[in-house]
């Protein structure tokens, strides 16, 4: 459900779909798509600020590679997709808003194979000012550790950012919510630290900022973002592996992700953190940072 309660297929407004902007509700596909059936979708999560988007060509880029990774091309160069994304906000009146392009395979075949399927991409937008509930953000999420584990680069690839990596995001969120947390922490296969179900994750330990190797799960563009923050604002960060047993040594935690930004994390299962001056600090920078810059002040 959207923050009105309204069904994301009967809101009003214009969706971008293969190159044309059709009515919010018209913006339908074949139930026989390839994408649906076997996962053969991609898709980006990017926010404007201010009519602006941060980081666009970065995530159409991100868009394009995801596909050529899930054996297609999306028939749209960066440029005509970063042009789309900005026409699709303008139709709906938005400067801040959540953008979401996915990408998909059709319906000529239905097998397994789809050699010769068109490719779609349609592109929606709207207003989502919050990820996580505005007064567990500021208290520090609580965070539940999930079950499951992302899986070994050499059995998806694990660097797209496609529709069927997320099934056990939403099974590890669901736990976790119906356990009382607001989101789940992930191990990866060889049971290090890897990310949160939709945002990467930091922690701080003696002033230094440690986050896990982005080496079988998305390097997210904030977490990108972040790092270079911190590091201008001299800060020392070390990407490495992180055991779970560590979690106890470390101060403050928080997670970072297009949708979520920079939120402080208050615990991780029985493991406890108080966000404090640096997650304080790097949220602020966060802010200024996304805002377009001819109006920064
Ligand atoms: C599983 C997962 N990890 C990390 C991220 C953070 O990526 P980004 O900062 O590019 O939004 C996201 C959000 O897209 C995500 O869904």
């Amino acid at each position: 459900m959207s923050a009105q309660g309204v069904p994301f297929d009967q809101r009003d407004g214009w969706i971008w779909y293969d190159g044309v902007f059709v009515p919010w509700a018209d913006a339908k596909l074949h139930v026989l798509s390839h994408g649906l059936h076997y996962g053969s979708t991609v898709f980006e999560g990017e926010r404007a600020y201010g009519g602006t988007i941060f980081k666009s060509a970065e995530h159409s880029e991100r868009l394009r590679l995801s596909a050529e990774m899930l054996d297609f091309t999306i028939p749209y160069t960066i440029g005509e997709i970063d042009a789309a994304k900005k026409a699709t906000l303008e139709k709906n009146n938005l400067v801040d808003a959540y953008i979401r392009p996915v990408a998909w395979r059709g319906s000529e075949m239905m097998g397994v194979a789809a050699q010769k399927n068109t490719i779609h991409l349609a592109i929606g937008v709207w207003e989502w000012p919050s990820y996580f509930d505005p007064e567990q953000r500021q208290k520090g999420l609580r965070l539940d550790l999930s079950e499951w584990r992302r899986p070994d680069p050499a059995t998806i690839p694990c660097k797209a950012k496609a529709a069927g990596l997320y099934m056990i995001c939403t099974i590890s969120k669901h736990r976790a919510e119906r356990r009382g947390f607001a989101d789940a922490l992930m191990l990866d296969y060889r049971g290090y630290v890897a990310e949160c179900t939709g945002a990467n994750v930091f922690f701080v330990k003696d002033g230094v900022i440690h986050t896990p190797t982005p080496d079988c799960f998305l390097d997210g563009l904030t977490r990108r973002t972040v790092i270079d923050i911190a590091r201008r604002h001299g800060m020392e960060v070390v990407e490495r592996h992180i055991k779970p047993e560590e979690l106890s040594s470390f101060t403050e935690c928080f997670i970072t992700g297009t949708a979520a930004e920079v939120t402080p994390v208050g615990s991780i299962a029985d493991w406890h953190f108080a966000p404090s001056g640096i997650t304080h600090q790097l949220m602020d920078s966060y802010t200024a940072e996304v805002r377009p810059k001819q109006q920064a002040a």
